[in-house]
């Protein structure tokens, strides 16, 4: 009998895993350095959380969650994004007037897997609560696109406003009323959402439907056509091109005026956001808490590593081959590792030939052959060179 990872899951491994790793790091840097610090959150919750925060009518909550009861009867679910649990931990904390913070982790999706669609797949993103001010929301819309900029991955920014509580009832019912107009002419598998989730008619309903229904930009209220004016504006300021998407409406229902996504250029088909974001002013009160603005973005990480141009090097510099054993091979390896050097070694006490077979397999830049003498001989290219093992570090360091 043989094991299989689970359906939608994958297993990342080397050489694959060295990109991870590298966006990975990138991301730390970058979100760090705007001023988001890192949170780690459980990766399940209440399942109620979800079906609050995302909304119960999302296909997300309704045909995605992996939701299981645990041995005292709770109903959990295997977090499928990161804004719900991140909004409850900033309203467990009291709820701090500026609060900003970053993640990075699994998530799940019970979802039909295909090439950027899996069952567990990871995300970076950020929240940031209690600034309602647009700037907010341009900072966090170029922390997103300067990361995926930095990974290597090409985006087009598109964008949307979906208004607030002002003016989204007026929109929506006027949606409703043209939709019903052109029942005869849906599909039946999309009739009910005309009910629950009119807005999904704008991105996943028939093209000439899209086109032809209401605009939500006609019906914004003052201060929301005020504050998406303002975003465009600074971002045209700081030089982030964008495209308006009048059909941008997102999956799940937390949002509140902007909203928007990256679509990687180098993806085709349905799978083609590296990742999306946007306001969701409401949510901490959906939630039960005090009333507090918010925004963010999460990115897939499985679909920018599957463009991304990054050439990560391995840490890996040195590989130590020894003529008398393993045991001086670790000895080297150890001093050079503590003197900062990526360094790895054979540990099986094969044979010289063989310790050499795995270093070219490797394709490590530096040999260092010990002998048991003073001097150990490092190989780079067609160089060798002879040198006290105490000089070697700083030697790869002046020299590469
Ligand atoms: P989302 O659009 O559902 O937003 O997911 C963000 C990104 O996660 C997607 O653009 C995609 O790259 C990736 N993703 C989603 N589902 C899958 C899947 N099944 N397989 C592979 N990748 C996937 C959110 O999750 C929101 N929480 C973003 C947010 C944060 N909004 C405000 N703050």
């Amino acid at each position: 009998m043989s094991f299989q990872p689970p359906k939608g899951t994958d297993d990342i491994l080397p050489p694959e895993s060295r990109l991870w790793r590298r966006i990975l790091t990138l991301w730390e840097e970058m979100s760090g350095r705007y001023g988001y610090p890192l949170m780690l959150l459980p990766v399940f919750e209440a399942t109620e959380l979800f079906a609050r925060g995302v909304g119960e009518t999302t296909e997300v909550v309704t045909k995605h969650v992996y939701a299981f009861s645990d041995k005292s009867g709770r109903s959990l679910t295997l977090r499928p994004e990161g804004t719900a649990g991140a909004v409850r931990a900033y309203l467990n904390r009291g709820g701090q007037a500026v609060w900003k913070g970053a993640y990075s982790g699994p998530m799940f999706r019970y979802e039909q897997p295909q090439a950027g669609r899996r069952r567990q797949f990871y995300q970076v993103g950020v929240e940031y609560m209690g600034v309602s001010s647009p700037e907010a929301d341009v900072e966090v819309i170029e922390l997103g696109w300067r990361y995926l900029a930095a990974a290597g991955v090409e985006v087009e920014l598109r964008l949307n406003s979906l208004g607030d509580d002002a003016c989204r009832p007026r929109y929506l019912a006027d949606l409703r009323r043209f939709l019903d107009e052109q029942r005869t002419q849906l599909p039946d598998s999309m009739v009910s959402l005309i009910a629950t989730n009119p807005l999904r008619f704008l991105d996943s309903g028939p093209e000439a439907i899209a086109e032809a229904a209401p605009r939500f930009e006609d019906y914004w209220c003052g201060p929301c056509g005020d504050h998406h004016r303002a975003v465009l504006g600074a971002l045209e300021g700081i030089g982030i091109p964008y495209t308006s998407d009048h059909t941008l409406v997102r999956g799940l229902d937390y949002y509140t005026r902007t909203a928007w996504e990256y679509i990687g250029l180098g993806l085709r088909g349905a799978q083609n956001a590296v990742g999306g974001g946007g306001r969701y002013d409401d949510l901490a009160k959906t939630l039960g808490g005090k009333p507090a603005p918010g925004l963010g973005f999460a990115l897939g990480l499985d679909r920018i590593a599957a463009v991304s141009t990054l050439d990560p090097e391995d840490e890996i510099k040195v590989f130590v081959v020894s003529e008398t054993g393993p045991t001086e091979a670790l000895y080297a390896a150890t001093q050079l590792r503590a003197e900062g050097v990526g360094v790895d070694f054979d540990a099986a006490a094969r044979s010289v030939k063989a310790q050499l077979r795995t270093a070219g397999r490797r394709g490590v830049p530096h040999l260092v052959v010990v002998r048991g003498d003073d001097l150990v001989e490092v190989r780079r290219g067609g160089e060798q060179k002879q040198m006290p093992l105490r000089e070697v570090a700083s030697w790869i360091r002046e020299s590469s």
